[in-house]
């Protein structure tokens, strides 16, 4: 009778986990269908309809992966590539699953800033008086994120109600104790989760305008430093980028005026080194950390040149209304994309024909001559593939910011799969690489 009763349980768990499964995959694929419906580019956001205290709309679907399967899998294929470049927002509208994503580097990251914040501490993580409030809002969403989104990943092994949780990291093997009085800065806790940078952006009540409160950016990748744009102003902190002023300043300030937390947006931005440090990319390195940089880079095969994507997003949060700004690096080799139709002849075209500003503070100039061969080597064997014809418009791609194959090629459990015959899904792994480069002085 019991052995009955047993049977009859395991048949009607395993039913229940068959429909669980695909009725996520279902839901999930649907949703991603209809992001990408008809070809187009995700659609720019709409102006906010919903005022601040209203239900929250932002439904998150969970994602059974197992830590087994993270490791070969693949985040959705960037490619923000657009001609004629102008400095513009674009952003595009979240669809919030993918606020904080998961790839096979999970790991590698995690720990990179484990050893950047043990090594140089406030010089990447850094907070100032009046964030609390905000970073520990923030460190529990990312908590109830993680938790909702990634099952398998993240376990709940107690709840406290307001006295906060105990979260166990299934792919690091960490658990975390999230309960008060904190032990850590929520800061930190939110680093042994996300593989995110992550900035707190808040309103000066009496001048009005936004500043960076708090962050967590161990991988800012070398241009600036958190502790050059602490408690600083947007419009401080974006000195440095060029057409700043004419392109982005007002509609920025708007945007951060008007934004609401049903709105989260993403945007992506990029440049070119030859290797995958996270800290401080060679093309950013000083010669006085490295004297024999140009040589080295000379020295490098083109085919080692990667495309890193800084890959951002935008959110408030409801209860301190701080706006969370996030990056993330995403490397990607010039010889994975080569097969993309017009990939290899947009890249060519902006970092030769770019605005003048942008090619500087990019430091495309520095190698732009090396990989130029290469570069053009690629446009010939997409005409030669009839991949592109010489009178194929070079253009922003109709699936910007995103590779073509990203409505195809993408399964529940492995993530994208870059369709190019050479691309070995397994082998395509850059994290012991990375932790073999030469790390300078500053990194
Ligand atoms: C819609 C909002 C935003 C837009 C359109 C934007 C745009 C940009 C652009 C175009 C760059 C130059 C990087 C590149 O093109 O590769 C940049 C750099 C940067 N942004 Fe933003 N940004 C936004 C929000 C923020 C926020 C909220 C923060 C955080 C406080 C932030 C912090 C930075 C920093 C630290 C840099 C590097 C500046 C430097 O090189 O000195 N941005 N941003």
């Amino acid at each position: 009778m019991i052995e009955g009763a047993s049977f009859l349980f395991l048949v009607g768990s395993f039913l229940i986990s068959v429909y669980l499964y695909y009725n996520n995959t279902r839901s999930n694929l649907l949703s991603y269908i209809k992001q990408f419906q008809g070809g187009k580019a995700p659609s720019k956001t709409a102006k906010p309809t919903k005022k601040y205290g209203q239900e929250r709309e932002l439904k998150i679907t969970p994602l059974y992966i197992t830590p087994e399967q993270v490791k070969n899998y693949d985040d959705r294929p960037w490619r923000p590539f657009r001609w004629p470049y102008h400095q513009t927002m674009s952003i595009f509208k979240l669809d919030i699953n993918h606020w904080l994503d998961m790839d096979k580097y999970y790991n590698h990251y995690i720990e990179e800033k484990r050893r950047i914040w043990l090594k140089y501490g406030k010089e990447n993580i850094d907070w100032t008086p009046g964030s609390e409030d905000a970073c520990l809002e923030l460190m529990e969403t990312v908590t109830d994120h993680m938790l909702e989104r990634y099952p398998l990943l993240f376990t709940l092994l107690e709840d406290k109600g307001a006295k906060g949780k105990i979260v166990r990291n299934e792919l690091t093997k960490e658990t975390l104790n999230m309960t008060h009085p904190l032990k850590q800065h929520p800061l930190l806790y939110v680093s042994k989760m996300a593989k995110e940078d992550f900035y707190v952006v808040l309103k000066d009540k009496e001048t009005g305008t936004h500043y960076m409160a708090a962050a967590a950016v161990p991988f800012p990748g070398g241009s600036f430093g958190i502790n050059s744009k602490i408690g600083k102003n947007i419009d401080a902190i974006h000195t440095d980028v060029p057409y700043y002023k004419e392109k982005l300043q007002k509609s920025m300030e708007r945007w951060f005026e008007r934004m609401e937390p049903n709105d989260p947006v993403e945007r992506a931005s990029w440049y070119i080194s030859w290797d995958h440090k996270l800290k401080v990319n060679n093309v950013y390195q000083l010669p006085k950390f490295n004297p024999n940089l140009e040589e080295q880079m000379k020295s490098t095969d083109p085919k080692e040149f990667n495309v890193r994507v800084e890959r951002q997003t935008l959110r408030r949060l409801p209860r301190s209304r701080a706006i969370i700004f996030t990056n993330h690096p995403v490397f990607y080799s010039l010889d994975e994309m080569k097969d993309e139709p017009l990939v290899p002849s947009l890249i060519k075209k902006i970092i030769f024909e770019g605005p003048p500003d942008i090619i500087k503070y990019k430091n495309f100039e520095l190698f732009r001559d090396h990989i130029e061969p290469y570069l053009d080597g690629l446009i010939k064997r997409q005409l030669d593939k009839g991949l592109i014809t010489e009178d194929t418009p070079l253009k922003t791609l109709p699936t910007y910011p995103f590779a073509h194959w990203v409505k195809t090629n993408f399964d529940n459990t492995m993530g994208w799969t870059n369709p190019s015959s050479d691309y070995d899904k397994e082998k395509a792994n850059y994290t012991e690489i990375a932790k073999k480069e030469i790390i300078a002085d500053n990194e």
